[in-house]
């Protein structure tokens, strides 16, 4: 359908944090291995797309009220990529506003809440264009497989709770083009908190594209695809069961074993401050002198994600107050949840 007028579509969509990292991609934003994170609440993007019928394709950004060049070049590249999904594209003029609900310096990794973002408004876009509504199951699985073509981790951000991206033998509705949510989740987790805690804000030494491109050369991969593999039959299981404290095991290791992966790719590399590590032990030691169940875990950044459930929290903030925060660059931590998902906006 010819839109001559100017139109508008808008979601809101989450960042989110693995518990068993993907690191290692191959053909067109493949993973070497599976993964599984819980969405965000309160870390989020929010993105209007006004478009309308033209010439050829053309696209303004502009990120939090300004024009931002960069950040508009890196969305062409994506969207020239999907053409061939989405051929109607090539004749659309885009005005493209999106934001973050953190600070962009807070060194929080924005590109699964702004590229799911973007890939759900790209999808209503579709179909307002096509006068052809899918099914919300159709939706958001188209939804999640573009978003996977700008980001890989923004593949699960599209969905609420506990998601899966990637084939898997213990999920046979899993794939490695699309996330899929986790069903069977015991009530031990459903009230997750998340602390991130802001180490530091500044850009990290190596981009997340060139750690996975050194993967391939690290000589430690093919164990770590195994692991990661065998870690994600354990977390369905641990999730499905609700043993809190094998959680807590299977995260931190693998927090770790991404660094790890880092350190061993190349000519070796680390995105850890002293202070994550002051933090990571401060937390272990937290935990074994109290009991009190939490677990740390790290993106490919020096920053620290403090997981814990609900029952936890009247004893975790004093200790995020009084230990954890004065580590952090300003004092700076964010407050966010196990959330529900993206939501569109009317
Ligand atoms: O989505 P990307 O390409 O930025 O990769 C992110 C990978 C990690 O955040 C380190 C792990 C993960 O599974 O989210």
């Amino acid at each position: 359908m010819e839109m001559e007028e100017w139109n508008e579509v808008a979601w809101k969509s989450p960042s989110n944090i693995a518990v068993v990292k993907y690191w290692g991609k191959h053909g067109r934003q493949l993973p070497n291995n599976p993964s599984l994170s819980l969405t965000l609440s309160e870390c989020y993007s929010t993105t209007h797309i006004r478009f309308r019928t033209a010439d050829s394709l053309r696209i303004t950004f502009f990120f939090e009220g300004n024009q931002n060049d960069s950040f508009c070049t890196r969305v062409e590249k994506f969207i020239h990529n999907i053409l061939p999904e989405m051929p109607f594209l090539s004749t659309m003029e885009l005005v493209i506003d999106s934001g973050n609900s953190f600070p962009h310096s807070a060194g929080i990794a924005s590109s699964a809440s702004s590229m799911s973002a973007l890939a759900l408004c790209l999808c209503s876009m579709e179909e307002a264009i096509s006068g052809k509504a899918l099914t919300t199951d159709d939706f958001m699985r188209k939804a999640s497989r573009l978003s996977r073509l700008a980001s890989g981790s923004a593949s699960r951000s599209v969905y609420g709770g506990y998601v899966e991206w990637g084939k898997h033998l213990s999920l046979p509705q899993a794939s490695d083009e699309y996330g899929t949510p986790i069903e069977s989740v015991h009530a031990a987790f459903k009230n997750w908190y998340d602390a991130v805690l802001i180490v530091h804000s500044g850009k990290k030494n190596f981009s997340s594209t060139k750690g996975h491109t050194l993967m391939a050369e690290n000589p430690y991969s093919a164990v770590r695809y195994a692991q990661a593999d065998a870690h994600l039959g354990k977390l369905v299981e641990i999730l499905k069961n609700g043993d809190v404290d094998a959680f807590i095991a299977l995260c931190e290791i693998e927090a770790l074993t991404l660094h790890a992966m880092m350190m061993t790719s190349g000519v070796g590399y680390f995105e850890m401050k002293p202070n994550s590590l002051k933090i990571m032990e401060l937390i272990r030691e937290f935990r074994a002198s109290t009991g009190v169940k939490l677990a740390f875990t790290l993106d490919a950044g020096p920053n620290i994600h403090l997981l814990y459930p609900e029952e936890s929290r009247t004893r975790v903030l004093p200790f995020i107050r009084e230990q954890l925060s004065p580590l952090c660059q300003n004092q700076q931590w964010i407050d966010d949840k196990l959330g529900n998902g993206p939501e569109k906006i009317a």
